[in-house]
């Protein structure tokens, strides 16, 4: 392997040379407290640090940005801790994927003015990672992720809990009234017992897995529970490596590929992952010049078992997933459907890293015969209703939901849906189908988590569980029921779900791939002719940026300039 010179390090323009702005790098330098022997001819890593006080998942940031260093300085490498913004899943409004794409500017602009040769991307809680990943592949240096792990698993009241599903569960019981106000304190304070990201198979474990998928985490990083003594193990380790990584010049060019992202969406799908990856796989993608589109992964869904019997699809959370064997064991047991000779992050290829797990419970990563769904976990569907798509996970709806034609009660905004919702008067019935317009990427803005609308509280009462949901927005990893997500173009921008009117007919065919709005063109024309559209949500700052730039859903939801793939000049240094 060819090993890049001292004088070939990126930092070396900023400290190498004899100039006088070199000698004022360097003077400040030793303003920090470092000697030049510390740093001098050494790779420059910086560790991009999402730690955050309002951030729960990454409580234990602090800790572990230490045990990077640790690595870092063991292999002869210098870190600088910088910090990035958190992106904090349960506090940021409107919607943490509006600042997705502005993390990733900050990281890649962090790491372009900086005299940096490589990076360790801390991260976990859910847009984070992409995020990450998102800026580092378009600086096109070397860098390694470190998941933030899985928070143990939640327990109250003698029951195991998991993030988000059982909020949602319970949250519907208690409106239902099968359960009082001291049984929901109890889930509250039990649901959520230790730093780590969620540990259902949410977004935050589908995107950390993904990411282990893609290669650009060591072996096993993602399924590591965060307060395991493995994680703090894993956090020097990947010190240790993003310095050799360096000297390598492994470059995200020579990790990512059209096989590597396969190998990303066939783990989300024997995961039974979160419909969130379709956003930002097609994202991170394209920041890596590949033109993935939505078909491939209606196309991998085809072949794939879900074999992850993890909460929301299946019984257990990530804590038990680790025990089991995590990732590699289960990569392991679908090694056919995976490009083995995919490059990853320590050197070796996928297959190396995952020859020979072993899956320790059966249960919890189970056998392709036993699979919770053989096939067709996600299905794409288009029709006059979405013609550039939507997505639905067939598993997480009620079978006799798959295919369903019913009448359309419409929502003009989220105001509108939690205003009559609950009226004893609204016109609605199990077949009903519910409507949410106005929650995509700019008419959310920022398409928040509101695609698994409530079930009317009289329908909840009379028994019904799951009704057939349609919007533009996206959906909790942690969500079940029969959603229809992420429909394109969305009705701010005057897509067809924008025409649709109460007491219209709507055919999902989800075997057919199909999303119908049973009105003739004539009649959708007209309607079109008389849709206004709605005032910007912004006229200034970041918002109005956002809205000027981001992409629909079934293009990621980045902007358009940062996908592009021309190069940026390295800043000159006078
Ligand atoms: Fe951070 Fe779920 S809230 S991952």
């Amino acid at each position: 392997m060819p090993r890049l010179k001292p004088e070939e390090l990126r930092s070396f323009r900023w400290f190498g040379r004899e100039a006088m702005r070199t000698f004022n790098h360097r003077s400040r330098v030793a303003q920090m407290g470092y000697d030049r022997r510390e740093y001098a001819g050494k790779p420059v890593i910086a560790i991009l640090n999402t730690w955050s006080d309002i951030n729960p998942c990454h409580t234990h940031f602090k800790q572990r940005v230490e045990e990077i260093k640790r690595g870092v300085w063991q292999s002869g490498g210098f870190p600088l801790e910088m910090p990035a913004m958190s992106v904090s899943e349960p506090f940021q409004k409107p919607s943490p994927l509006l600042y997705r794409n502005l993390l990733a500017m900050e990281v890649e602009e962090l790491l372009r003015s900086h005299p940096v040769d490589g990076a360790v991307l801390m991260g976990g809680c859910d847009k984070t990672t992409p995020g990450l990943i998102m800026g580092a592949t378009s600086m096109r240096i070397p860098f390694i992720y470190m998941p933030a792990g899985p928070m143990l698993k939640g327990n109250a009241s003698g029951r195991t809990l998991g993030s988000g599903s059982d909020m949602f569960k319970f949250w519907n019981e208690l409106r239902a009234g099968t359960i009082g106000m001291q049984q929901w304190e109890d889930v509250l304070s039990g649901i959520a017992r230790s730093p780590g990201h969620c540990m259902t198979m949410g977004t935050a474990s589908t995107m950390t897995s993904a990411a282990e998928a893609l290669g650009l985490t060591l072996p096993g990083a993602a399924s590591i529970p965060a307060p395991d003594s493995r994680h703090a193990q894993m956090a020097v380790l990947t010190g240790m490596r993003i310095v050799e990584m360096v000297w390598e010049d492994l470059r995200p060019a020579r990790i990512l590929s059209a096989e590597s992202f396969d190998n990303a969406i066939t783990t989300v799908l024997a995961l039974g992952g979160s419909t969130n990856a379709l956003v930002h796989l097609l994202a991170m993608a394209r920041r890596a010049g590949i033109a993935l589109t939505l078909d491939r992964f209606d196309q991998l869904a085809q072949r794939t078992p879900l074999i992850a019997n993890v909460r929301p699809a299946g019984a257990f959370l990530m804590e038990d997933f680790y025990y089991a064997g995590g990732l590699p064991a289960l990569l392991e047991r679908v090694r056919d459907l995976v490009h083995v000779d995919a490059p990853t992050a320590n050197g070796h290829t996928l297959g190396e890293n995952i020859a020979g797990a072993r899956v320790f419970n059966d249960e919890v990563i189970l056998p392709r015969e036993k699979a919770l769904v053989q096939g067709g976990s996600l299905a794409i569907l288009r029709g006059n209703l979405a013609p550039d798509g939507a997505v639905i996970k067939p598993a997480a709806a009620d079978a006799r939901l798959h295919r369903h034609t019913g009448r359309a009660v419409v929502f003009n905004d989220y105001h509108d849906l939690s205003a009559r919702i609950d009226d004893p008067a609204l016109a609605v019935d199990e077949n009903s189908v519910l409507v949410l317009q106005n929650a995509g990427p700019l008419g959310g803005p920022g398409m928040p988590e509101w695609g698994q609308l409530p079930i009317p509280k009289k329908l909840l009462q009379a028994g019904v569980r799951d009704m057939v949901r349609i919007s533009d927005a996206r959906m909790s990893g942690t969500s079940f029921g029969a959603c229809v997500l992420h429909v394109a173009p969305e009705s701010f921008i005057g897509g067809p779900l924008a025409l649709v009117r109460d007491g219209d007919l709507i055919e999902l065919d989800i075997p057919a791939r199909s999303l119908q709005l049973k009105v003739d063109a004539a009649e959708l024309e007209r309607r079109r002719a008389q849709w206004q559209a709605p005032e910007p949500r912004y006229r200034r700052g970041y918002g109005a940026l956002f809205a000027q730039h981001v992409t629909q859903a079934n293009d990621g939801c980045d902007f358009a300039f940062l996908a592009d793939q021309s190069a940026v000049p390295e800043p000159d240094i006078f």
